[in-house]
């Protein structure tokens, strides 16, 4: 049967800073298996719960910094075109991508940011911080965002969003368990996706297929 959507297996790299329970949700997505493999899963810090993950799964998994040993900043572009990676997913990256990573992979870098961009995102806004901030606005939704990244914190295109009734819950902690579960789904959603083709540029807006 003809399809014009027809899949291919890509190469995604997943960058981590802590936990990586977003990490394990796309690990863990029946719909991705056919679709993606992860490879490698790369992190800013020296050690994370999100490399017990991925050794767990089999994943190769490296360090950035300038440490025998360890992916330099510099050489990160040439690092995952060398390993023909197709996106990169940030699932709770903490640090900002250099540009010459950003200008190779142009819409090609994803980030999960736990909040409604525009709102509650920029620098300094991650973790506990965010859900902080949405708990003191008194807002009564909050919820999960995908979106392309570009060379600043939180502002690149607006791929998806999910949102989740907040108003019964008073603290930071409530908030961020209500839309981690949202965050788990959205994501596998969004590679599923892209790794179909189907999220494309109309008029210089993003549009997801059905
Ligand atoms: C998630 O809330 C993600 O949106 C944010 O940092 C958290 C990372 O969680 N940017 P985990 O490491 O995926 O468990």
């Amino acid at each position: 049967m003809h399809n014009d959507f027809r899949a291919i297996v890509i190469k995604v790299a997943v960058f981590v800073s802590g936990r990586g329970s977003n990490l394990q949700a796309v690990l863990n997505s029946q719909k991705l298996k056919k679709l993606i493999v992860v490879d490698p899963v790369i992190s800013d810090k020296k050690d994370c719960k999100a490399f017990q993950i991925a050794s767990e799964n089999s994943i190769e998994f490296f360090s950035l910094g300038d440490a025998e040993g360890f992916i330099s900043y510099s050489s990160l572009a040439d690092f995952l075109k060398s390993r023909d990676v197709d996106l990169i997913v940030l699932a709770g990256f903490l640090k900002l991508i250099p540009n010459p990573v950003i200008r190779e992979f142009k819409n090609r870098i994803i980030n999960i940011h736990p909040a409604l961009l525009p709102a509650f995102g920029g620098k300094g806004m991650y973790g506990m911080n965010v859900h902080k901030a949405v708990l003191n606005s008194s807002a009564k939704v909050s919820g999960a965002t995908v979106h392309f990244v570009d060379d600043t914190y939180d502002t690149g295109k607006i791929i998806a969003q999910r949102k989740v009734d907040i108003s019964d819950l008073d603290s930071a902690e409530a908030i961020a368990e209500r839309v981690l579960k949202i965050e788990h789904e959205l994501l596998p959603d969004v590679i599923e996706k892209f790794a179909s083709n189907k999220i494309i540029f109309n008029n210089n807006k993003v549009e997801v297929l059905n």
